[in-house]
């Protein structure tokens, strides 16, 4: 079958090593436009992106960021906006605010492979080391990178899946047995 989005879910990888080359400005921002359309509960748009180019910055964010592998040229860093969360009445932990880091982490990766660019998430940082770099406003936490470049020519093993993960070893049709 033909179908480009398919394609793009299917060949898309984390890349864990990136070259030197900068990210375009321009691809950046279709990047953000594409975010912008992730799903989000309640249509309630509680993130907020903040997007860096700076190299200063983004060494920086490496220094408190022991699970980034590679070296972005570029850098979105989800944050939850905690003050407008509270403000339609959401507890922190609400179930939908990390959904919606997901939706839009997996909706900015894939624009990312569709311009091109590699791209690869990382969570493992200190928030308050992020914020402090960052010098987030008050109520922002940092959730999630979205670490951007272009993808070396080798990479690095992926995790591997434990046991063996298809589509069907995922699936279960309909309901379950009713128990005894
Ligand atoms: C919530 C979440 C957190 C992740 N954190 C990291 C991380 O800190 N460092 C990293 O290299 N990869 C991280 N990953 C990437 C996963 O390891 C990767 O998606 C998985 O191994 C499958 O590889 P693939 O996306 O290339 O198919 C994270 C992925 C998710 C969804």
């Amino acid at each position: 079958m033909t179908n480009s989005v398919l394609e793009a879910i299917r060949t898309r990888r984390m890349a864990r090593a990136l070259t030197a080359e900068p990210v375009d400005r321009a691809d950046l921002e279709e990047l953000l436009k594409a975010a912008r359309r992730a799903p989000s509960a309640g249509n309630r748009r509680l993130h907020r992106f903040v997007a860096i180019q700076d190299p200063l910055t983004l060494r920086l964010l490496r220094v408190v960021t022991p699970g980034m592998f590679q070296r972005p040229t570029a850098i979105v860093v989800i944050c939850i906006d905690g003050g407008r969360a509270e403000s339609f009445g959401m507890r922190p932990t609400a179930k939908g605010l990390y959904v919606d880091v997901g939706t839009t982490a997996q909706t900015m990766l894939l624009a990312a492979h569709s311009l091109g660019l590699g791209a690869g998430v990382v969570t493992s940082f200190s928030q308050a080391a992020v914020s402090a770099v960052l010098n987030l406003p008050e109520g922002w936490s940092p959730e999630m990178f979205i670490c951007l470049g272009h993808a070396a020519p080798v990479q690095p093993a992926g995790m591997r899946p434990r046991g063996n993960v298809t589509w069907q070893t995922l699936t279960h049709w309909e309901r379950f047995p009713a128990k005894e």
